[in-house]
């Protein structure tokens, strides 16, 4: 199962209840990008650069979506952009888009200070990147809209949807 959305939809939220209700791993592929970099997303961009830091995300991705199939996977927001990722992810698990309103997602991440992407005017940032990347998560399995749900909620949609499936 991989989760996909834009920065502050609950990946990682809906990610940890999800893992412990099916009693699968849980991997979130940033982490992973940090443990073999062995430094932090944000001085990954600012020391190496985005270009590289996308690099290290698809290398992530492909192994671990290669090699364990009973995992939910948690994705960075810009995982979706490269057509390689979307192929891996589509050809290797169920995936779950999770959307969230503009308003939302700006109360969620206006004081974080972990995404280089949204430093500065985190608000104008999540305005432009979301136009930008309109349709970037249409190609999931599942889309929910998150905005007026809670993570048990959300979790609770996915698990029916997935059972449907099986
Ligand atoms: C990014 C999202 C981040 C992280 C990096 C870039 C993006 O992950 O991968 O800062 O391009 O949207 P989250 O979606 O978990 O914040």
């Amino acid at each position: 199962m991989v989760l996909i959305g834009f920065m502050g939809t609950g990946k990682s939220t809906v990610s940890k209840l999800l893992s412990e209700e099916l009693g699968w791993t849980r991997i979130d592929v940033d982490e992973e990008i940090e443990r073999m970099a062995n430094k932090r997303v944000s001085d990954i961009f600012a020391e190496d650069g985005e270009a590289e830091f996308r690099a290290l995300e698809t290398r992530a991705l492909a192994e671990i979506l290669l090699s364990d199939s009973s995992a939910v996977v948690a994705t960075g927001g810009g995982a979706v952009l490269k057509e390689e990722n979307r192929r891996l992810m589509l050809e290797n698990g169920h995936v779950v888009a999770l959307k969230a309103s503009p308003e939302s997602i700006i109360a969620r991440v206006k004081t974080d200070t972990s995404r280089p992407l949204l430093q500065g005017d985190a608000a104008g940032k999540v305005k432009e990147l979301m136009e930008k990347r309109k349709q970037a998560y249409d190609f999931a399995h599942v889309t929910v809209d998150t905005t007026n749900m809670t993570a048990d909620e959300v979790v609770q949609f996915i698990l029916d949807r997935w059972n449907q499936g099986q």
